[in-house]
């Protein structure tokens, strides 16, 4: 391996290139974007300026998606989940059932853009389009790994009451809906993260939102981003109860291993979408039987982190509280990627937006390390 911090040796042929570069583009400014501020030092998140406590408080994920589409706080958006095209139920139904869901929702989006005629430049009317149609090709994927028919779209219910409609059969309670709601929310939108960034790459060649998303979905796929929650479930499992939490956090630590839901590489304070979904797990009808243990189980954490790394501020992170929230609306952990990828079509599809209104083809540099310039053997 080359040290990444290296640059090329000189040849004959040509002069060193010394310019330097950022492993993992860290600290790189690669654009600009009106749509969500990611203030790490203070653990503030804001949808164009607003608060994502108060988004979640008084907001609706229909109401956010068009607030980062338009730039309109309208609280009465509403966006019911569309039907699945015939050719994409057709393709869901050809995958085998043990396929993984985000495989599911990637291969859907894609079946999708097949389906569609989508000009350039992208517009809100596609971004509608693409983030209804979601949550019914992975209700439909879901019910049919289960050997179970798809449910139609209700018109009347809004995205998300839609969504645990089609993926249950029946109208979900309220408080199911508010929760889940609110999960989407905060997973709507977060900067210039890898998925975000592959979306606005795909966009600055001029292909279409299909294209774009489904890209997103491939980078969201990988462990390193789309997070598991669902780790964060098995954690306290192993955890088991407050009094083995102590010795059992610190073996994890002793081996150089990480607590789950905790850290992030830009939050240095208390991440605020943990914050806003701890509350929202609290206040929930059916929260899991570990909710409690989790609570008390973060104190301790939080407390051997500190006395560990006294110069870095590890916090908790979204996806601590994430868990409890998605398995308390009856979702199955291997849906939590998936549930996540769908909250953020509406960041995506409103950074495919954004680039496309000023876009450049996004093309860096890259050094040269390998050999120099020479003559085919033989
Ligand atoms: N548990 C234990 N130690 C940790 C943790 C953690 N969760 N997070 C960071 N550290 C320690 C590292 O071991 C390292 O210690 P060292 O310097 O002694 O080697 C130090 O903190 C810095 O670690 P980095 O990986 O460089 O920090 P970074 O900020 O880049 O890491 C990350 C961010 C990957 C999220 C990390 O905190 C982690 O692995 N957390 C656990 C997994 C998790 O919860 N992921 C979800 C993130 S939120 C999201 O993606 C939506």
């Amino acid at each position: 391996m080359t040290d990444p911090s290296s640059t090329a040796t000189a040849t004959a042929e040509s002069p060193r290139d010394d310019r330097t570069y950022s492993p993992g583009l860290e600290g790189v400014v690669a654009g600009e974007t009106a749509l969500a501020k990611v203030d790490g030092e203070r653990g503030r998140l804001t949808y164009r300026g607003y608060r994502i406590g108060d988004l979640v408080e008084r907001g609706t994920y229909s109401a956010v998606a068009h607030l980062l589409w338009t730039g309109d706080w309208d609280p009465g958006q509403r966006l019911p989940t569309a039907a699945v095209p015939g050719p994409v139920m057709a393709t869901l139904r050809a995958l085998p059932s043990d396929a993984k869901p985000m495989d599911a929702l990637r291969t859907a989006v894609s079946a999708w853009g097949a389906t569609q005629t989508l000009d350039w430049p992208p517009t809100v009317d596609q971004a509608r389009a693409l983030t209804a149609f979601s949550p019914s090709a992975l209700a439909a994927f879901a019910r049919i790994r289960q050997g179970l028919e798809p449910v139609d779209p209700d018109p009347t219910l809004d995205l998300v009451e839609g969504f645990l409609y089609q993926l249950t059969g029946s109208r979900p309670e309220p408080g199911t809906v508010r929760a889940l709601d609110a999960y989407f929310i905060v997973g709507a939108e977060h900067g210039f993260n890898a998925s975000t960034f592959t979306a606005r790459v795909i966009t600055s060649t001029r292909s279409d939102m299909a294209s774009a998303v489904a890209g997103a979905i491939g980078t969201m796929k990988g462990p390193l981003h789309g997070g598991a929650p669902s780790e964060v479930v098995d954690q306290l499992a192993k955890v088991g109860s407050v009094e083995k939490a102590e010795q059992w956090l610190t073996g994890v630590l002793d081996r150089h291993e990480r607590l789950m839901g905790f850290g992030h590489r830009v939050y240095r304070a208390y991440d605020p979408r943990a914050a806003a979904l701890r509350k929202v797990a609290e206040a929930m009808d059916h929260k899991p039987d570990w909710l409690e243990l989790a609570i008390q189980v973060e104190d301790v954490a939080l407390r051997l982190l500190a006395e560990r790394h006294p110069d870095r501020a590890i916090k908790t992170n979204v996806e601590y509280y994430a868990a409890p929230v998605l398995q308390g609306v009856g979702l199955t952990p291997d849906l939590f990627p998936a549930a996540f990828s769908l909250a953020r079509h509406a960041g995506w599809s409103a950074h495919v937006l954004e680039q496309a209104a000023t876009n450049r083809l996004i093309r860096p540099d890259v050094i040269y390390v390998g050999p120099p310039e020479r003559d085919l053997p033989g």
